[in-house]
């Protein structure tokens, strides 16, 4: 017993819990993602799972992302991407609805699974329905030799190491890089990306570790932050765009690990819905970087103050227009918006462990929840 203690306190680093040993691996664990598969300086990317499968990958009438929780969520940034790269349409889809709806699969439809433990019921299911379909199935897992990775056509791994809290962290901002570098790969042969964007992209991508890094050392500011709101029973995360899914994945991380009711909702359809439930009682994370959609989520943030609600807003560096708005700030560093839920998702995963630890809450092992989901 104490011998196992012991060992789980080495396995640990130092860390209270493997959770942020694993949010505080991520610097290490994207690079590691990317290492070999992207050198920006001799404008050099490549995979060889995806050179296999270029040309079928780049005619694809279609892409179809099949996943559950926050492997979804990286299906999610995964859509914005490839469309907006490389222009090939893309759906993304519950592993559990997908298979069960008698969808349409043909022979020209790439379908990606993505699953950090490769060993998800209904993911798995999934991809066999697809290949007896046709398809090309490609997966994009962490555990190496798993199920989902013996059973697709080809794929790339995430290269994150073990993770061991069962509320992902490192796993999907992995998955986001992988992706991120698939994307970029087939605009270039499809000619979708042009060459200065795509120089840009591929240096602003290898600067992210470090900006991940910076983005850590708002910990203790996290920390006063969720010393106010660890009490509150709701929480409503709000972005736009790429930040989308990012709300997604920050109210899920809240839920899974501190048990405080949560919804993501992408912030203009607030209107239609959530904002009844604001009021001064309610915390509103918004996550409102320098991008696109920069002007529509101002509005947005306007709307839940002019209710009284409390709004924690996650913003770029330098800003003042939502600063001058907001309760609670928190800076990040810039960077492209193809790239930003590589960091706007490190504040989220800190405020959910933070709040979860003050209220007492197995991080670890949240109840009710299993690492990898192998039954239905
Ligand atoms: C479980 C885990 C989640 C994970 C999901 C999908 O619900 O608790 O953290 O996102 O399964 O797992 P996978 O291994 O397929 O990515």
């Amino acid at each position: 017993q104490r011998l196992e203690m012991e060992l789980e306190s080495i396995e640990k680093g130092g860390y209270e819990h493997f959770m942020l040993k694993e949010i505080y691996e991520q610097p290490r664990s994207i690079l590691d993602s990317m290492r070999g598969r992207l050198v920006a300086e001799s404008n050099h990317m490549m995979m060889s799972g995806v050179r296999e499968y270029e040309n079928k990958f780049a005619n694809a009438d279609r892409i179809i992302i099949v996943a559950c929780g926050t492997s979804w969520h990286a299906g999610l940034v995964a859509e914005y991407l490839i469309e907006d790269l490389a222009r090939i349409p893309v759906e993304v889809e519950y592993a559990s609805e997908f298979r069960y709806r008698n969808p349409i699969i043909t022979e020209k439809d790439i379908v990606v699974a993505i699953s950090q433990s490769g060993e998800t019921a209904d993911t798995l299911a999934a991809l066999e329905l697809a290949k007896s379909k046709g398809a090309t199935i490609f997966g994009i897992c962490n555990v190496v030799g798993s199920s989902i990775a013996r059973a697709t056509d080809a794929g790339a791994y995430t290269h994150a190491g073990p993770e061991i809290g069962v509320a992902s962290t490192k796993a999907f901002t992995a998955q986001v890089t992988v992706l991120t570098l698939i994307a970029m790969i087939l605009g270039t042969k499809r000619g979708t990306l042009e060459t200065t964007k795509l120089h840009q992209l591929m240096a602003e991508l290898e600067s992210i570790p470090a900006k991940v890094e910076k983005a850590l050392k708002l910990d203790n500011q996290i920390v006063e932050i969720s010393e106010i709101f660890k009490d509150a029973t709701n929480f409503l995360y709000l972005g736009r765009g790429y930040n989308f899914p990012v709300a997604l994945e920050g109210a899920l991380k809240l839920k899974e690990i501190s048990y405080i009711h949560a919804e993501g909702y992408p912030a203009a359809e607030m209107k239609h819905g959530p904002i009844a439930l604001i009021d001064e009682q309610m915390p509103v994370v918004v996550i409102a970087t320098k991008d696109s959609s920069y002007d529509k989520i101002v509005s947005n943030v306007q709307e839940v103050k002019a209710r009284k609600g409390k709004v924690i807003a996650i913003v770029t560096e330098g800003d003042t227009t939502i600063p001058s708005m907001a309760d609670y700030v928190i800076e990040i560093p810039e960077t492209s918006e193809h790239l930003m839920p590589l960091l706007s998702v490190i504040p989220l995963q800190l405020l959910s462990y933070h709040i979860a630890v003050m209220r007492g809450c197995n991080v670890d092992q949240p109840r009710n929840l299993a690492k990898s989901v192998t039954v239905e």
